[in-house]
């Protein structure tokens, strides 16, 4: 891969910005890392990333981090209900600064729902008249190590989620990121949305004893109800506004919009997408 385009990785010690800073950057590409904590950043990544300062919430950050840029890998916050009002800010300066393509992380099947809020900001990027590529990732892998439920693993022993039983096809972030690269390395994707599904579609049962194989003891899952996934999230310091937003991507799961598997991800990468039971092998670690 020969690329003299300069691409700025956005939330670059996120669980799919850093392997995207990673792979671009082995792969000899121009790399930028832009995170609102450029000293973390640079323990994670080789001397040969730059690092840069970005903060959406602060204009003063923009210009440093994006005039240099040819092409923005654009990462939302998590699970953040301001998603349009963080991201529009420095999408338009991104524009304005005439970046020539976005590749924007979005979620799955939020193309269902015009009022949701990464689907206003895919509707602002479409309508911006710059090349784009939206990515629509159904839940993580990684939720389970590093993500949320790590911790609940780690400090109740106990997978507790208001998935019932329903299915859903988990993606690698790594396969995500690898599709990301993909995308901002060649001219193939613009125009393009894609929905990234792992090969496999698991109930959180299913899961639960996969992550239970791995560790080497039993973490049961149970499924809970909305009102007592709210009062974990509660315990836990979440914010009103995030907890809404994940009752509404459990909604999803519970009414199977989750569960379906995509061909996208191995049409692109010209291989199957990573399996659970593999990422539970290399994290057992974690959860012993
Ligand atoms: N988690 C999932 O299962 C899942 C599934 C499908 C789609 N997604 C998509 O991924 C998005 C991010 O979720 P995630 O789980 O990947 O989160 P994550 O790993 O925590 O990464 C999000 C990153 O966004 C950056 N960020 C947050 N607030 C910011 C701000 N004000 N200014 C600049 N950067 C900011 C942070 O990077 P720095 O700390 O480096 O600044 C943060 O690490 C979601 O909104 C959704 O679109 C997630």
């Amino acid at each position: 891969m020969t690329v003299t385009e300069k691409i700025l990785v956005t939330g670059a010690t996120g669980k799919v910005g850093r392997e995207v800073v990673r792979k671009l950057a082995e792969a000899g590409v121009e790399v930028k890392a832009a995170t609102r904590t450029p000293d973390m950043a640079r323990k994670l990544f080789d001397d040969g990333v730059e690092v840069v300062e970005l903060n959406y919430d602060w204009a003063s950050t923009y210009d440093g981090a994006v005039t240099w840029a040819d092409r923005v890998f654009l990462m939302p916050p998590p699970f953040s209900p301001d998603a349009y009002e963080s991201l529009v800010p420095f999408l338009d300066w991104a524009v304005a600064a005439k970046v020539r393509h976005v590749v924007l992380l979005s979620a799955m099947m939020v193309e269902q729902k015009d009022h949701l809020h990464l689907r206003k900001v895919e509707l602002h990027l479409e309508s911006r008249g710059i090349e784009h590529t939206i990515l629509r990732p159904n839940l993580y892998m990684q939720n389970f190590h590093p993500g949320f439920i790590s911790e609940q693993i780690r400090e109740d022993g106990r997978i507790r989620l208001p998935a019932g039983e329903e299915r859903v096809s988990l993606v690698d972030v790594r396969d995500v990121a690898s599709v990301a690269v993909r995308a901002l390395t060649s001219e193939e994707h613009f125009g393009k949305a894609y929905t990234l599904t792992g090969e496999e579609s698991l109930t959180m049962g299913e899961a639960a004893a996969a992550v239970s194989k791995a560790a080497g003891r039993r973490i049961p899952y149970e499924p809970v109800s909305d009102p007592e996934f709210k009062r974990i999230l509660e315990a836990r310091d979440w914010r009103p506004e995030e907890i809404e937003v994940m009752l509404g991507l459990f909604g999803s799961i519970r009414r199977w919009w989750r569960a379906p598997i995509y061909p996208d991800l191995d049409r692109i990468l010209d291989r199957a997408p990573r399996f659970f039971s593999d990422f539970c092998e290399e994290n057992a670690d974690a959860w012993r």
